[in-house]
């Protein structure tokens, strides 16, 4: 039987004389990437059983493309043709941020399911290559379901995000290996600010570990170090500065609400936008954490649409596309049911509030 490498090996025949034709033009070869997931289809070859074996028991050896990435869980390179190559993941836990890519291509879902949203962004601001401000925007989602197949196209037309729903899901990649004239690959964090996220500043880096040092042993040297960390740092490092006490701090405590009041001083107002990412890393955080302990698929699909959706029109246009007329009540039990605190939060959130109470057979019970 023609193993999940074998077919890999052969898609890579056909799309590399296509993509000899189109001169190795980057943008062109999304568009073969589709055609080829298309023809060769390993959804019509290949269960998931089948898949696993093949990896446990093959005897090719091809070179691998995301090694030590963190990647994929795991990420597995079926060929490698050098200036492209055929991936096949597996997805356990949350592993998504808003982002874009630096590479052309095309996926296909071979077994579970994912929510996929799309994003825009405007940029407003470039404080430095690697870090922008602006407006994200939310465009769309859909559920993807084993043998659907996506576009991947390289550079910031193409923002997203994908939460896998069933535990694993497992997709397949076809892509270049990278298109430069789409770098950086920025990662997005709602509403304001894009980061590239291979930008490192050694200094900086090693800092940012002491602070966190300094903040797990509560030493008394804290607060005068984070501040005069603050008042030397440019708009990037302090932005970093603030995310890293968050890791540890309430946002609500009293060393954490100064040090904005300081930072706001030296900086000025670009420190109101980064509290807007802060606020919203927070409450993405919150529903990551419920969306990972969660093992119900239709629980998990819930919280991703309230994840990824902008506002309540785009909420409820999901839930009455998925579960019908009455589907913001599908909503509100979905959050009940994936855990304390998580539906009254929804409920709280300007964005969502009034669909869901006005969704909920209990709404002020709810609030309690
Ligand atoms: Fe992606």
């Amino acid at each position: 039987m023609t193993t999940i490498f074998d077919l890999a090996q052969e898609m890579s025949q056909w799309i590399a004389q296509r993509w000899k034709s189109e001169c190795y033009d980057q943008p062109a070869f999304s568009e073969i990437a589709v055609e080829a997931v298309e023809t060769f289809d390993p959804t019509t070859s290949h269960s998931f059983e089948d898949i696993v074996g093949d990896v446990m028991q093959t005897t090719a050896r091809p070179s691998q493309a995301h090694l030590d990435s963190g990647f994929g869980e795991p990420a597995i390179t079926l060929f490698h043709h050098g200036s492209f190559y055929v991936d096949i993941l597996f997805w356990n836990h949350v592993s998504t941020t808003l982002h874009q890519h630096g590479f052309n291509g095309a996926f296909q879902v071979l077994s579970g399911s994912s929510l996929e949203a799309e994003f825009t962004f405007a940029r407003r601001t470039r404080l430095a290559g690697h870090f922008l401000l602006g407006e994200l925007q939310f465009e769309s989602m859909r559920r993807m379901e084993a043998g659907e197949i996506g576009r991947i196209s390289a550079g910031p037309d193409s923002i997203h995000s994908v939460l896998h729903l069933a535990r694993p899901t497992v997709s397949l990649v076809v892509r270049t290996a990278r298109d430069m004239q789409q770098q950086p690959q920025y990662d997005y964090y709602r509403p304001h600010a894009a980061v590239d996220p291979l930008f490192i500043d050694p200094l900086l880096h090693c800092r940012l570990q002491l602070l966190d040092t300094l903040i797990q042993t509560e030493h008394k040297q804290l607060p005068k170090t984070v501040c005069d960390l603050v008042a030397q740092s440019d708009a990037y490092s302090t932005y970093c500065v603030l995310r890293a006490c968050l890791q540890r701090l309430d946002p609500q405590c009293e060393m954490f609400i100064r040090l904005i009041e300081f930072a706001r001083a030296v900086h000025g107002d670009v420190i109101d936008e980064f509290q807007a990412v802060f606020a919203e890393y927070e409450r993405e955080r919150r529903l990551l954490n419920h969306f990972e302990h969660s093992h119900s698929e239709s629980t998990r699909e819930i919280l991703a649409a309230v994840y990824s959706a902008g506002d309540k029109a785009s909420l409820a246009a999901f839930a009455e596309q998925r579960y019908g007329a009455d589907g913001a009540i599908s909503i509100v039990q979905g959050l009940r049911d994936a855990g304390p605190g998580c539906l009254e939060e929804a409920q709280q959130d300007p964005r969502t509030k009034d669909l869901l109470l006005h969704a909920s057979p209990e709404p002020s019970a709810a609030l309690v």
